[in-house]
């Protein structure tokens, strides 16, 4: 037990202080007590799947495989088993090999990097982008490069952690505004008067399935004369014209100085990209060290990401089912009576607030029941607002989004009253 009297079952990573032993290699007593105390809670996280992702797929619980339907993975727009990606990939294997073999500065790039980033650029409508070995890593690596100690980086609070890690990595100042809140963004704004500033936020929340309000967001960066980073992560080739992201459903491209987004969930491939104007990209590749000192992805798959990207950029019949699943999806979870916060896409949070206990058994109860989804935990979310995390995709019937709310219904409704 970690704390005295509570049940060491109950608590999450925010509930006690892991000690630092004096040799930071060995585990702190305090994480391994909680990690034995909740391993059938820690077992519902990191499932391994038996079969590819898809709208119904299988994994390994308990020594057992379990047919599930998925409304766990991030594979919004259903490319996750497209044959023609997968056949990208293997068509060019056999010319490409399997790896780059070197860091992108030096020998890593290819034809089919270069040819990516430059579509890239254009799904963007900036004039460069970048590519980076993950979404995190372009995150990070924009913060290296481009901020200094006493530069202030103003972020909504819930902007995704590979930010923040960036942010505390290149040594400049984190100031948040609450989320969503641009009077509140103006108030930071004014108090860094003065400061080298930039202000960096989601286009759409990767746990509350919230979109920014960007307009005001740019009018507000606007009249203090800041430039703003947007993450596009959750949003890229899932929403506006040809999967350009909000930013281009907006209109807003020329007010936005980076775009970042990741090849990790809408194309169900991997990687991460930045894009903006040619200088500032061509400045970046130098002092980017994510870029610059890791290895460059292999180029077969990159071919196969062109592919992704390629039938993303025409997808509109895969986005409308999207939109139309996660509307559906949203109406039937909240006539259910549950929270499902402030939603306004595909990623559909239900909140149960301070109960892990209830959380980690709903999780639990749905997957026996075959209905996969992913029980959120701080630092995640807020420990007071821990959650089911609901996914929708393009592929889904509505006889498997039905399923999913039948089961939803029967275990977690009865849960939560
Ligand atoms: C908003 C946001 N930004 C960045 C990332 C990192 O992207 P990737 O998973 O491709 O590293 C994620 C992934 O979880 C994310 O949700």
């Amino acid at each position: 037990v970690i704390v005295h009297g509570v049940d060491a079952a109950q608590l999450g990573l925010a509930d006690f202080y892991a000690g630092d032993p004096l040799d930071p290699l060995e585990v702190p007593a305090e994480f391994m007590d909680w990690r034995h105390a909740t391993a059938r809670q820690q077992s519902l996280l990191a499932r391994r799947l038996t079969m590819s992702v898809g709208p119904r797929t299988a994994l390994r619980y308990q020594e057992r495989i379990c047919g599930v339907v998925n409304f766990a993975s991030l594979d919004y727009l259903g490319f996750a088993r497209l044959r023609e990606i997968a056949d990208a990939q293997i068509c060019a294997l056999p010319e490409w090999g399997s790896g780059a073999a070197g860091v992108p500065l030096l020998t890593g790039m290819s034809e089919q990097h270069g040819g990516l980033e430059h579509e890239l650029a254009s799904l963007t409508g900036k004039s460069s982008a970048m590519l980076y070995s993950s979404g995190f890593a372009a995150a990070i690596g924009t913060c290296c490069a481009l901020l200094r100690r006493g530069d202030v980086a103003i972020c909504d609070d819930r902007t995704h952690m590979s930010w923040f890690d960036g942010i505390r990595m290149a040594g400049a100042r984190l100031a948040t505004f609450r989320h969503n809140d641009v009077a509140s963004l103006a108030e930071v704004l004014e108090r860094h008067e003065g400061a080298r500033r930039v202000v960096i936020v989601d286009a759409l929340y990767s746990m509350d399935g919230d979109f920014a309000p960007l307009e005001r967001i740019v009018a507000v960066a606007k009249e203090h004369a800041v430039k703003i980073i947007v993450d596009e992560a959750h949003s890229v080739f899932a929403d506006g014209p040809g999967g350009g992201g909000t930013i281009s459903r907006l209109g807003l491209n020329g007010d936005v100085a980076v775009y970042m987004g990741t090849l990790s969930k809408a194309l169900a491939m991997v990687g991460g990209f930045v894009a903006a104007a040619a200088p500032l990209v061509d400045y970046m590749r130098y002092y980017s060290h994510p870029y610059v000192f890791s290895g460059a992805l292999p180029p077969a798959l990159v071919a196969g990401t062109r592919r992704a990207v390629a039938i993303a950029r025409t997808a509109e019949d895969r986005r409308r089912r999207l939109q139309e699943n996660a509307r559906y999806m949203r109406t039937q979870l909240a006539g259910l009576g549950l929270n499902i916060g402030n939603s306004e896409s595909w990623i559909i949070p239900v909140i149960f607030g301070s109960r892990r206990d209830l959380l980690f058994e709903a999780a639990e109860r749905l997957m026996r029941a075959g209905v996969y989804v992913v029980p959120v935990d701080f630092p995640a979310v807020p420990e007071d607002q821990v959650r089911l995390r609901v996914t929708v995709s393009a592929e889904h019937t509505r006889d498997d989004l039905d399923e999913g709310l039948n089961r939803i219904g029967d275990i977690v409704v009865p849960l939560l009253q």
